[in-house]
């Protein structure tokens, strides 16, 4: 009951202040392959780049290959110069890449996690984003900001570095991500950290969990682990 209640608190503070972010439209059920795509170009964008930044690329991204057919088309000069300034360029050519490789198979998008990994650039991270925006598969997604949050709300005091805690932190994830919205639940952990749950100065007193928190409870919101790589 208590992780309904996290659930429930994560959702409902996401639907009112999540931010409006271009690859959050809705679609229709017919146009989740589109979502997919939507979602694979601006996670692998926003792996190392801020949201103000990719924001810009996003939109004339799209604009360029609006569907994974369009970008399927296109040559690897024109994707790296759609992709100037953004840095690690293989991040682009990884997206030609696989766009070529679901293109050419007769599947169609792949819907799930393990058919998703198998495409070349996405792996654990950009499959779980994915599935879950994209499909409603439940299955967690685990970033720097994931970590923070859970750290947080559990008291966890380890370096994430470590292969074994950072197994643990995506079962924990898989433990909490609510069947029913797994997408919207995902992301609600994901702009809880990059919005309250900050590395130096957690905002608290505004969060949804902050009486589900073993971190605040204990007094310990700066003093567990801030992590934004791992
Ligand atoms: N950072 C990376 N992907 C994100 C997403 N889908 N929502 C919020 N922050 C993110």
């Amino acid at each position: 009951k208590e992780t309904q209640k996290i659930r429930m608190s994560l959702l409902d503070w996401y639907d009112a202040n999540q931010r409006d972010l271009p690859w959050r439209k809705r679609k229709n059920e017919s146009e989740k392959e589109r979502r997919a795509y939507e979602v694979w170009v601006s996670e692998i964008m926003l792996q190392q780049t801020r949201v103000q930044t990719v924001l810009e690329y996003y939109k004339r991204w799209m604009h360029k290959w609006p569907t994974i057919y369009d970008l399927a088309q296109a040559s690897l000069e024109e994707v790296n110069e759609m992709w100037a300034g953004l840095g690690y360029y293989r991040r682009g050519r990884f997206l030609l890449e696989g766009a070529k490789m679901v293109v050419a198979g007769k599947d169609g998008f792949p819907n799930q996690v393990s058919s998703l990994m198998k495409v070349k650039g996405i792996g654990e991270y950009t499959a779980g984003a994915i599935a879950s925006i994209a499909f409603n598969e439940a299955v967690p997604v685990v970033d720097g900001n994931v970590i923070r949050v859970l750290a947080r709300l559990k008291a966890i005091s380890a370096n994430p570095k470590d292969r074994l805690t950072a197994r643990n932190f995506w079962k924990l994830a898989a433990q909490l991500v609510d069947p029913s919205r797994p997408g919207d639940f995902n992301q609600s952990l994901m702009e809880l950290g990059a919005t309250l749950c900050t590395v130096s100065k957690p905002s608290c007193s505004s969060c949804p969990v902050s009486s589900q928190c073993r971190a605040y409870s204990l007094s310990l919101e700066n003093r567990t682990i801030s992590v934004t790589n791992y």
